[in-house]
């Protein structure tokens, strides 16, 4: 009997097939599924990756409270359109924080993921006021409040401390000195600057919105945007990987 033949036991009985079926799919699973664990983490580490600094954490729920994800994704797919348009695909280590995450599928404005450093700081202010002033055609809203409001920081440390929780490896030192923290980075002639990007490297400290006085909500959600895709040094990936 060829092998072919002895096939036909499978095809001609389905008991038989359904148990080879499962006997199947289970020794996958089990290949998939037994690793994950005894492996202490999914996501290999990259440098430079940190934590969010509280300022930019109080932008990220701003970000999170308007909606933005609903017309904005954060994560560049591997496909070569995607990376000549927005830089080195995303890597799961640089949302590893998110809580929720922002990768997102609807795309009616572009990706936001590499972002930082794209634009000026006067830029955003502008364009988040009022999107027609930068671009005429744009259909996005504008976010003229955000400049007004004076940013609700009484619950930052709070907000650490819940992530926390959750696995962002958030120091008592940071959790202690989460409000003051969030002052010290719109106030680069403060004396607070200097130990914030202690506790953040490459925290960048400016005055975001260009208002003088109490952070607003415009300077939080700017400095998120400002720092979204700048951790990663992508030098060293795109010379290994022959790109660009
Ligand atoms: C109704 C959909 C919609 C919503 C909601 C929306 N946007 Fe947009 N966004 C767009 C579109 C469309 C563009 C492209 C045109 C333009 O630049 O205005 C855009 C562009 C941008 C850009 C420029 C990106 C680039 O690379 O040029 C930024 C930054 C941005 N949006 C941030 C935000 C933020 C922050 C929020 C939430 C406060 C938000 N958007 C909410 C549709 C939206």
């Amino acid at each position: 009997m060829s092998f072919w033949q002895r096939h036909q036991v499978f095809e001609k009985n389905s008991i038989i097939l359904v148990i080879g079926i499962l006997l199947v799919i289970a020794i996958g699973g089990l290949v998939e599924i037994t690793p994950l664990f005894y492996l202490k983490s999914t996501i290999e580490a990259v440098d430079g990756v940190r934590p969010y600094t509280p300022l930019e954490l109080a932008g990220r729920n701003i970000y999170v409270r308007e909606g933005c994800y609903l017309c904005h994704s954060q994560m560049v797919r591997p496909l070569r359109d995607e990376v000549e348009r927005y830089g080195h695909f995303s890597l799961a280590a640089e949302s590893m924080y998110d809580h929720p995450f922002q990768w997102g599928s609807k795309r009616t404005g572009p990706d936001l993921a590499r972002v930082g450093n794209k634009y000026s700081d006067d830029w955003h202010v502008t364009h988040l006021a009022n999107p027609r002033a930068i671009v005429p055609q744009s259909i996005m809203p504008g976010y003229p409040f955000l400049k007004e409001n004076e940013l609700d920081a009484n619950n930052v440390a709070d907000h650490l401390k819940t992530l926390r929780a959750v696995g962002v490896p958030y120091t008592d030192d940071q959790i202690a000195n989460a409000a003051a923290d969030l002052k010290a980075q719109v106030d680069p002639d403060g004396a607070g600057a200097d130990a914030l990007t202690k506790r953040y490297p490459k925290a960048v400290v400016r005055n975001f919105d260009g208002k003088a006085g109490a952070p607003t909500e415009m300077d939080a959600l700017v400095a998120y945007l400002q720092m979204l895709g700048t951790l990663v040094d992508f030098k060293i990936y795109n010379e290994k990987a022959n790109l660009r």
